[in-house]
């Protein structure tokens, strides 16, 4: 390892960004410098402090070494604007948006599955999707034993995965159902309280009658695993739960895979836990895993109508290993190998 510090910049302070500060810091990450910008300069409340957030602008990425990139997505988003600028300006880039995931020149990351990947970085690598981290944390153990086929996933996912706003609309209805008030939709087309919400993202013509959230669940999946041809479909839920994303998934394997053994080779994976007692009925839990850095796997067994398949239910925290968690690590990886 080095002695040396790095000078780092985080881009966004919303529900991501807030907490790449605090991994940053829990962590003990090496820096001799803590940049944070966001839209327009202010002093805000991050990770326990009071702290001065700056305008993002090409020039305020002078001098870092590494900027960790929180900023929303799409054309108005800090990744598109000052991405690729801060990569010329020779800053190490490391994004959690949806822009450049599938990019050729842009390995996407799981550390503890394919860091080998970041070998061929050209200065930006991206954060996979919360939603597909913890998945494939699930699955790519049990790939390398015996060989995914074909994957099915259901989601259940938490309102702090569509950023502040989401958490706005929740807390809103709640208030409203108790208090009496019209119902705020914030980013969703209904009511999340007291509901379900079978629409995470926008339809996309690449793969019909699919939103945007299942269909990065069917490419990162592949591009991670380095499956180009993995049968996956998914199914993307917005769930009235303020934290941590739950997931059914149906795996099925070239080569036999009992339950006892995917508990026992997922209970070795470096970042998963297994909990697993369904006559105790201890399975994984959203409210337990928020908070945590693990990904958790439970109700593992056989399904009934195919011999090389199990079913399992794996839960996580999407603003820790789903974003902010794994975005570090990242980090951690390229200062391991010299990268940066
Ligand atoms: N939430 C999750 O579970 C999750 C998981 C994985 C990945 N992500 C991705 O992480 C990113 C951030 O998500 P979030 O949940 O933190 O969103 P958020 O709570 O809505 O916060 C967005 C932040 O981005 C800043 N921002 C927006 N446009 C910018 C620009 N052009 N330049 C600089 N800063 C800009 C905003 O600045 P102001 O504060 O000044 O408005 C705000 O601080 C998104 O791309 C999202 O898709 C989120």
């Amino acid at each position: 390892m080095t002695d040396r510090e790095y000078r780092v910049g985080v881009v966004g302070a919303g529900m991501v960004g807030r907490r790449l500060v605090a991994v940053l810091e829990q962590t003990g990450f090496p820096m001799s410098e803590l940049r944070i910008m966001a839209t327009s300069a202010r002093r805000q409340e991050i990770a326990g402090k009071e702290r001065e957030v700056i305008e993002t602008t090409e020039d305020a990425f002078d001098g870092l070494d590494i900027a960790l990139f929180a900023g929303t997505e799409g054309e108005s988003g800090a990744s598109r604007l000052f991405g690729w600028k801060a990569v010329e300006r020779g800053v190490l880039v490391i994004d959690n948006g949806n822009d450049f995931r599938m990019d050729e020149r842009v390995p996407l990351v799981i550390p503890e599955v394919n860091a080998d990947a970041m070998g061929e970085h050209q200065g930006f690598i991206a954060n996979p999707n919360c939603s597909t981290i913890q998945m494939v944390m699930a699955l790519a153990p049990l790939h390398r034993r015996a060989g995914l086929k074909r994957v099915v996933v259901s989601t259940y996912q938490a309102v702090s995965g569509t950023g502040r706003a989401g958490v706005r609309a929740l807390e809103q209805q709640r208030r409203a159902a108790a208090e009496g008030g019209e119902f705020e939709f914030g980013p969703y087309p209904c009511a999340i309280y007291d509901n379900c919400i079978p629409q995470v993202g926008s339809l996309k013509d690449e793969v019909p009658g699919y939103y945007s959230e299942e269909i990065k669940m069917i490419q990162e999946t592949r591009k991670i695993l380095g499956c180009p041809d993995l049968a996956v479909s998914a199914t993307c839920v917005r769930a009235p739960v303020s934290n941590s994303h739950s997931e059914a998934i149906n795996a099925e394997f070239e080569r036999p895979l009992s339950p006892e053994e995917a508990r026992d080779i997922l209970g070795k994976a470096e970042g998963v836990v297994v909990v697993d007692e369904p006559a105790e009925s201890r399975y994984p839990l959203a409210a337990d895993a928020t908070g945590v850095d693990p990904v958790f796997v439970g109700r593992i067994r056989r399904d009934p109508s195919e011999p090389n398949a199990l079913d399992m239910w794996c839960v996580a925290d999407n603003l820790r290993k789903g974003a902010a968690l794994n975005t570090v690590q990242i980090a951690w990886e390229a200062v391991r190998r010299g990268l940066v």
